[in-house]
């Protein structure tokens, strides 16, 4: 007994020091993979931040060499030619002729035309129920891809209005995977 108890006790104090060691090292080990993650959250933060201006900065190239190529439209809708500026209400707008820039409906389809990367969006069209307005079948006619000469934006294509953000969510999608 007596020959086991200092082992014993080498081995509590071993253990001891094992123990703080290892609530040393685990705290440190938490505080630093705090460090870790939050700096590397900011690294994903900025890194998602330059994707997503790098994408923009992509599809807008993209859609303003098309624009160029059109006669259609006039130099001062280039504006237009982008994601960013081309939406329902933008649409709208140029459509009843209160842009700051002076489309004929024609160009507007030629402008949307750079939108669709000469891709027919139907089935992305009917999944989000683009026919399913007053005008019916004629607003697919928007999600086929070359609309250079027409649809002509007449009075009855004005149901189709109201669908354009789903047009395009429709073209956008696309734009992103080809990219
Ligand atoms: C911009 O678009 C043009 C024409 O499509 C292409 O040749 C060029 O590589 C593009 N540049 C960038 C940075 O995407
Ligand atoms: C629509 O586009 C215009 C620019 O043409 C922009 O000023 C406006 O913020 C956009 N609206 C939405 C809801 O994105």
């Amino acid at each position: 007994m007596s020959s086991k108890s200092p082992h014993a006790l080498l081995a509590l104090l071993l253990c001891f020091f094992c123990y703080k060691m290892f609530i040393g090292t685990e705290e440190m080990g938490r505080l630093q993979s705090k460090a870790i993650v939050s700096s590397s959250i900011e690294i994903m933060h900025a890194e998602r931040m330059n994707a997503e201006k790098l994408l923009q900065h992509k599809l807008d190239n993209a859609t303003k060499a098309c624009c160029r190529k059109l006669p259609s439209i006039p130099t001062n809708c280039y504006d237009y030619c982008s994601f960013d500026a081309l939406n329902t209400t933008s649409i709208v707008s140029l459509a009843m002729n209160y842009s700051p820039c002076h489309l004929t409906r024609d160009s507007i389809s030629a402008i949307m035309s750079c939108m669709t990367f000469n891709h027919d969006h139907t089935s992305c069209c009917e999944e989000l129920n683009i026919h399913k307005t007053e005008a019916g079948q004629k607003c697919i006619d928007f999600c086929k891809g070359n609309l250079e000469f027409g649809p002509l934006m007449d009075v009855t294509y004005f149901p189709c209005l109201e669908m354009m953000e789903q047009i395009m969510f429709c073209y956008k999608k696309h734009a992103i995977e080809t990219l």
